[in-house]
């Protein structure tokens, strides 16, 4: 018969689900894919595959904790499990239900140059509403209001980082999170990495043959144990040309923020 009894089925030896030990929290398009799959090179690493988003859809979080944890990966004694959901940065309610569900949870933050990231974020947009044969509007007709920066538009908005740290240091420490500089994460992915072990107190096992430059995607690729592969073609598209003016502006105007999520951050970065 086909039909094997319960009694000779083995146990799993593949681990056991639990929450996640570190929250990639965003930001959006400040290279989470890439961190995350780089952060899987580690052997004591496991990752969701993918964005779960339980703490900020409504819909998800009422399912409860036990429907989260088996949104998660098998882990076995040791290895550390980790969520990326970028949307979490920016919502409101999130910081304090992490703290309710996972008071232990390690906090890890992928920032980019804000007008760099607000490229980023529009041209995903488009690519969205491409595919969804959806009306494409230009960058500068949401951007832009009578010759002034529409600050109302999401994607600025989103790139004010200091407006959205402040809410999580309302709720955790400082110590809790590590900030990853996205753009020094693309020029040469192993000294961030090696930060990041550093803070989750990780054996230090990613090293230089982990990483290739792929000329024709223009970016680094992973290599683990001979085994090469990129990120989807969607992660490093070609950004819209913008006038030198209206970046100008953009540049400008994240400035002072820019200061204030520098000094909330304990740190700065080498930005405009
Ligand atoms: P662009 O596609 O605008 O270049 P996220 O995963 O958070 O959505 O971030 C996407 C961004 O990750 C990409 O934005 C890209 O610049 C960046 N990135 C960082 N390292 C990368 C890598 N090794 N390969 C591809 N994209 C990478």
């Amino acid at each position: 018969p086909s039909v094997v009894p319960r009694a000779t089925v083995a146990p799993p030896t593949n681990g056991t689900l639990r929450l996640p030990d570190i929250i990639i929290i965003g930001v959006r398009k400040g290279g989470t894919r890439a961190l995350i799959e780089m952060l899987r090179l580690h052997s004591d690493v496991v990752a969701a595959q993918n964005e779960v988003h339980f703490f900020d859809w409504d819909s998800h979080y009422q399912r409860g904790t036990d429907w989260y944890i088996s949104q998660m990966p098998y882990a076995r004694p040791g290895q550390l499990t980790v969520e990326k959901t970028p949307a979490y940065f920016t919502s409101s309610r999130v910081p304090e239900r992490i703290l309710r569900t996972q008071p232990d949870a390690r906090l890890l933050l992928i920032v980019r140059e804000p007008t760099e990231r607000l490229l980023s974020d529009y041209t995903q947009v488009f690519h969205n509403r491409l595919e969804k044969r959806k009306r494409q509007q230009t960058l500068e007709t949401l951007l832009m209001r009578n010759g002034e920066l529409n600050l109302d538009y999401k994607a600025l908005n989103r790139s004010l980082y200091h407006v959205h740290l402040r809410r999580w240091l309302d709720v955790f420490p400082r110590s809790r999170m590590h900030l990853v500089d996205g753009d020094a994460l693309i020029r040469d992915p192993l000294p961030e990495m090696k930060k990041v072990e550093e803070f989750l107190q990780l054996e230090p096992q990613i090293n230089a043959s982990n990483f290739y430059f792929n000329q024709t995607k223009g970016f680094y690729c992973l290599r683990n144990h001979r085994h090469e592969r990129c990120l989807h073609r969607s992660k490093g598209r070609k950004h819209p040309r913008v006038a030198p003016e209206i970046l100008q502006k953009l540049y400008d105007y994240f400035r002072e923020p820019n200061q204030k999520f520098f000094q909330l951050a304990g740190r700065t970065f080498d930005w405009k």
